[in-house]
């Protein structure tokens, strides 16, 4: 058991709601964790030492809503919205007819790409759904593959009604053959409720399907225009409502009253990217804070509606353009995406914690909205050992 002391510390950034921030900081990690967090004059001996040379620590960012698992692209699909034409998630059977066409090596080489391109960025947590298969065995493979990179697998196949089976049936295909293919390698079961996709009862029947099987539920909410998805999310006591873009007073009512406190409730994951990528009108973050509702940040990684990888990109946006402020993005980056996947062993760095920590090129965490676009990640350590 090696101890390794990380000092010259400007600003450690915590996540842990009693001493959130602290400048001139020391860290220790030991056998992966977090043993030690305080100012650096009192920090105790350690084998090893790492010198921040007055930068920035942050937890590693909690990712906890990507697609990684595809093949294909859709660059024109992405040129046509920019030339004015709306996305309808449509396109989402264009990368199913490549993810069915593709190997389990293609898949895998492609979503570990993936992986290693948001490690780098600073992710050291990631949740992979599937839901580009859309058949039994495709979206057991693209769960299989999950596993091989993330603990936090999500079962998406009520992603889209895909074509040739009409959709009653294909609903009964996602909470039988296929949800009992999937169970065994997925924690979380989703749904994508929308027009043009799964209505309110077909949501709440795939829902309810996996929270039997043992999975946990988290649900597309709320994307393209208002609709039953956050209500839902909130009755069925899933972990998070994703992207909610078009919300009603009574939906934010809701995210404040089922937000988690003491006990594990739903929280409300806004998704950047996509309104970016959509052009689309972002999510109203402050409202949702206001309200008293628990925010999360994910990039929504996937090549229809928002292929980044980026964390830091997803926390400049909710900054610059959702009423954030830089410290309320970094929370819900880290300790957000942490409390969306149930997660209390990472988003925050105090004693106990996983060692999974980011050294940014820049004193404060304030500069990944203050210098958007700019690569700050100095140096990524995942349980206490460098990337
Ligand atoms: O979260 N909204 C549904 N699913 C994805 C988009 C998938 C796609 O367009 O390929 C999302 O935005
Ligand atoms: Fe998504």
């Amino acid at each position: 058991m090696t101890s390794v002391l990380f000092d010259g510390i400007k600003l450690l950034y915590t996540g842990d709601p009693e001493r959130e921030e602290i400048e001139d900081a020391a860290l220790v990690a030991e056998d992966g964790l977090v043993t030690w967090v305080g100012p650096a004059e009192r920090a105790p001996d350690a084998d090893e030492r790492v010198d921040a040379g007055g930068r920035a620590v942050i937890p590693g960012f909690v990712d906890s809503h990507a697609h990684l698992v595809f093949a294909g692209d859709r660059t024109h699909e992405f040129q046509a919205r920019m030339s004015g034409v709306p996305y309808t998630g449509g396109g989402i059977r264009t990368t199913v007819a490549a993810t069915r066409a593709a190997s389990d090596a293609e898949l895998a080489t492609r979503a570990a790409a993936l992986v290693g391109e948001m490690r780098a960025q600073g992710t050291t947590t990631v949740e992979i759904k599937s839901g580009y298969g859309l058949t039994v065995e495709d979206e057991r493979r693209s769960l299989e593959i999950a596993t091989g990179l993330t603990d936090e697998t999500t079962y998406l196949g009520a992603h889209v009604v895909p074509s040739g089976i009409a959709a009653d049936d294909y609903v009964g295909l996602v909470t039988g053959e296929m949800l009992r293919a999937c169970a065994p390698y997925a924690k979380w079961v989703d749904a994508f409720c929308e027009r043009g996709a799964f209505d309110g009862d077909q949501t709440r029947a795939v829902l309810e399907a996996g929270i039997k099987a043992g999975l946990q539920a988290r649900v597309h909410a709320n994307q393209l225009g208002e609709g039953p998805g956050v209500r839902i999310a909130c009755e069925l006591g899933a972990a998070s409502a994703d992207h909610c873009t078009h919300l009603t007073a009574a939906d934010v009512d809701a995210l404040a009253a089922c937000a988690p406190k003491d006990a594990p409730g739903t929280v409300a994951t806004l998704l950047p990217g996509a309104e970016f990528s959509t052009r689309s009108p972002y999510p109203d973050a402050r409202r949702l804070l206001d309200a008293g509702a628990v925010v999360a940040l994910a990039t929504d990684c996937n090549p229809g509606s928002s292929y980044t990888s980026s964390m830091a990109f997803c926390v400049a946006l909710a900054v610059r353009e959702m009423g954030m402020t830089p410290l309320e993005a970094i929370r819900a980056a880290t300790r957000g995406g942490a409390r969306a996947l149930r997660r209390t062993d990472v988003g925050w760095l105090l004693p106990g914690a996983r060692a999974d920590l980011v050294v940014l090129d820049a004193p404060s965490y304030v500069h990944l909205a203050y210098r958007p676009g700019v690569p700050l990640v100095h140096q990524v350590f995942l349980g206490g050992l460098l990337l």
